[in-house]
């Protein structure tokens, strides 16, 4: 918890010190997960600080670009798309951007939906550097978890027999695409994490090896893109 509330004290920071345009507004996924059922609903709320309802959801699908959220797929309501009934046609590359079409956009999420009968459940946002990660691999029927491959970058990581393959302490060499696979059910679609770098520890004040203020205001710079 402690760590937690420096890590804020340091993002505020960082927020109040920037002269660079920080990102205003991220998109997030409910149920937060980057893979879905046929059917399945999901929620994309496109959050700011400020609040306002000024953002609207797009996405690149393999059939259409730019598609608008209310315009052809999900409903809009302030700043909320809701895709009631999920398809395997909807798997794409989703983000938010101003009503008014203006540059600032959010970061964007990619979201698969299976026709099959196997899904990944996975982190659909980027996870920190030195988190636990739970990959949990899930079959439509029955919907307990089943016995399940992993693959990583397609090559077979291990069997685990009760469908979840926790990552433990994930470093930046543990980004790649993910799969999973349950024998007589089927594959999952593949689904990438991310693994963001740990800001810079501010607790030892003397520390002889603290970087120089040019590399921890980039690193920091890089944090702000990130959120
Ligand atoms: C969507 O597709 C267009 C055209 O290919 C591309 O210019 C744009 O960068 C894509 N958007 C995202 C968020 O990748």
């Amino acid at each position: 918890m402690e760590g937690t509330s420096h890590c804020l004290i340091f993002l505020i920071f960082l927020l109040s010190c920037s002269t660079d345009p920080v990102l205003p507004v991220r998109l997030t996924v409910s149920p937060s997960r980057s893979q879905f059922f046929l059917y399945e609903p999901v929620i994309l709320t496109c959050e700011d600080e400020n609040r306002s309802d000024g953002w609207t959801v797009r996405r690149n699908t393999s059939r259409e670009i730019r598609n608008r959220c209310g315009d052809g797929f999900g409903n809009l309501a302030v700043s909320t798309c809701t895709i009631s009934y999920l398809f395997p046609s909807d798997t794409g590359l989703y983000w938010c951007e101003s009503m008014s079409g203006s540059s600032s956009s959010s970061s964007s999420i990619q979201l698969s939906v299976s026709g099959g009968s196997v899904i990944l459940q996975s982190p659909v946002l980027p996870v920190m550097e030195g988190d636990d990660v739970t990959l949990s691999c899930r079959a439509k029927n029955p919907t307990h978890n089943l016995p399940a491959a992993f693959y990583k970058d397609g090559s077979f990581i291990g069997d685990e027999t009760t469908g979840n393959k926790i990552l433990n302490s994930v470093k930046k060499s543990d980004e790649g695409l993910y799969k999973c696979n349950v024998k007589g059910h089927g594959e999952s679609p593949s689904s990438r994490i991310s693994v963001k770098e740990k800001p810079p520890t501010t607790s030892p004040p003397s520390s002889s090896s603290s970087p120089p203020s040019s590399s921890s205001s980039s690193s920091g710079e890089q944090l702000l893109l990130q959120l």
